[in-house]
């Protein structure tokens, strides 16, 4: 048998070698090229006698082939093909269902296959442009229905065992507020919402995995399948009325949680770095280090961030809602407290080295219990309550990120253990007293007086706005405690 001289045009590699593989050593390939352009290119001694077409690729429509016959060429053949797994659709010329590389070669030859005219099951159906689309027979429009209720049953039975997990797991620390109730509402939803994708994916995932994996020496492709617009308008739909379900939900859900209340209290909180300040402008109480509240009350916390280019956020678990202090922008958050109990602020932005460290004591007290903590703080102090009060500042501002109390020498700054009223080494080699005076100073101005082996310009130089006098003076009566 003289071997035929054959191009392949297509743009699919897979094309390529699947003609390649099927005319094996029966054909003699010229070349494979992706367009009309390289096949006119080709040397006059490697010129095809037969050219077939990836019927498939959009491109090489049968129109752009005038420019290429050769004006010499008397024998030449096109053959229009489409490669679907293992099944080969000869077009223009020949149509065969099911074929193998026999047709091929049968239509290389320029032999016609008969298929008698109402032989319509051996044709794979054709829409109006001539391509083939999905070859289906009533027994595996069956089988996909089968697949499908298994599949949904399969979905749902998971969808049950993931909420089931899902809401034993405490996600959460027990609401105390008001507003948690809105925003762990939304939480429930989302996690019926999570369960459900998480099995529609995997579920769908694994059972193919295992129904539609390689049975015995199969190695042939699997089905062609052109698209389903159903689906993909489904699967278009569901998900975007999802999304502005969950929107709206939750744009109702910030109006509750953000919503004024009658008998609101004023308490404005600072943020600095590292640490909280609460006043109360009604009650007359300044620079607290501690958020205290009455249970039940309504409480309209304004917020602002004493730095000038860094962002804090304030947030307590328990109180679910939380917000950003961004220096020159005031921000405000609404409580109201449920229950009493101990909580903590957590600055929730990263901060800085002292982030960790910024944290605030926030305790919610009964009517009776924060009238009594008002007038205390409202009291004379002895020096004792004073350097009490003095170490809850300290701990409450951030110090302790760059000083211990240890002794160790090795920090960001130095030691505060037996600090005071001691002959202090300076950077500059001279000597001071660590009194009441220089520990002042150190405070609010601690860049004047740098000690031997520390750096400069670490510590925030705005202690001065942060701190009232009787505040400063509590640090200084707690340091004295430090022997
Ligand atoms: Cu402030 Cu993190």
């Amino acid at each position: 048998m003289t071997q035929e001289r054959v191009l392949i045009v297509s743009t699919h590699p897979l094309f390529r070698d699947g003609i390649i593989r099927l005319l094996g050593d029966q054909a003699d390939v010229v070349g494979a090229v992706t367009n009309w352009q390289e096949a006119q290119e080709l040397p006059a001694e490697r010129r095809p006698q037969v050219i077939i077409v990836d019927h498939d690729s959009p491109e090489l429509k049968e129109a752009d082939l005038a420019p290429l016959l050769w004006p010499d060429a008397s024998d030449l053949r096109v053959i229009y093909v489409t490669l679907a797994g293992d099944k080969m659709v000869v077009h223009e010329r020949h149509q065969v269902a099911g074929a193998g590389e026999a047709d091929l070669l049968r239509a290389l030859r320029g032999e016609r296959q008969e298929i008698p005219p109402n032989d319509q099951s051996s044709r794979p159906p054709q829409d109006p442009q001539g391509r083939m689309t999905r070859m289906e027979k009533p027994s595996q429009r069956r089988n996909y229905t089968r697949h499908f209720i298994i599949v949904s049953v399969l979905v749902v039975i998971t969808t049950a065992i993931s909420l089931v997990i899902l809401s034993r797991i405490p996600w959460m620390l027990p609401p105390a507020t008001a507003q948690a109730g809105p925003v762990d509402a939304l939480l429930s939803l989302h996690l019926i919402a999570i369960a459900f994708l998480f099995s529609l994916v995997m579920v769908f995932m694994l059972y193919s995995l295992f129904v539609f994996r390689r049975q015995g020496d199969d190695d042939g492709d699997g089905d062609h399948f052109e698209g389903n617009t159903k689906l993909e308008i489904t699967w278009t739909i569901i998900p975007l009325v999802t999304v502005l379900i969950f929107s709206y939900l939750g744009a109702v859900g910030l109006r509750q949680v953000t919503a004024a209340q009658p008998n609101e209290m004023v308490v404005e909180a600072t943020a600095f770095s590292f640490g909280w300040q609460f006043s109360y402008p009604e009650l007359g109480l300044q620079n607290s280090p501690k958020l205290n509240l009455p249970v039940n009350q309504p409480i309209h916390l304004k917020m602002q961030s004493r730095d000038t280019d860094v962002i804090h956020n304030f947030w307590v678990p328990e109180f679910r809602v939380k917000q950003d202090l961004v220096p020159g922008v005031p921000t405000e958050l609404r409580i109201t407290p449920t229950r009493t109990g101990n909580f903590l602020v957590r600055c929730d932005e990263l901060c800085g080295t002292g982030h960790t460290y910024m944290l605030a004591e926030v305790n919610v007290l009964d009517q009776a219990g924060f009238d009594v903590w008002v007038e205390e703080q409202k009291a004379v102090l002895s020096p004792e309550q004073m350097a009490q009060r003095g170490e809850e500042l300290v701990n409450a501002s951030g110090c302790i990120a760059c000083h211990n109390i240890t002794g160790d020498p090795g920090g960001i700054g130095p030691t505060w253990k037996g600090m005071y009223n001691h002959e202090v080494q300076l950077a500059d080699g001279s000597t001071v007293v660590s009194d009441e005076e220089y520990l002042k100073r150190s405070i609010i101005d601690p860049n004047a007086q740098i000690v031997a082996g520390y750096n400069p310009g670490l510590m925030p130089a705005n202690y001065a706005d942060l701190f009232s006098e009787e505040q400063l003076q509590y640090m200084i009566e707690y340091f004295k405690t430090l022997e």
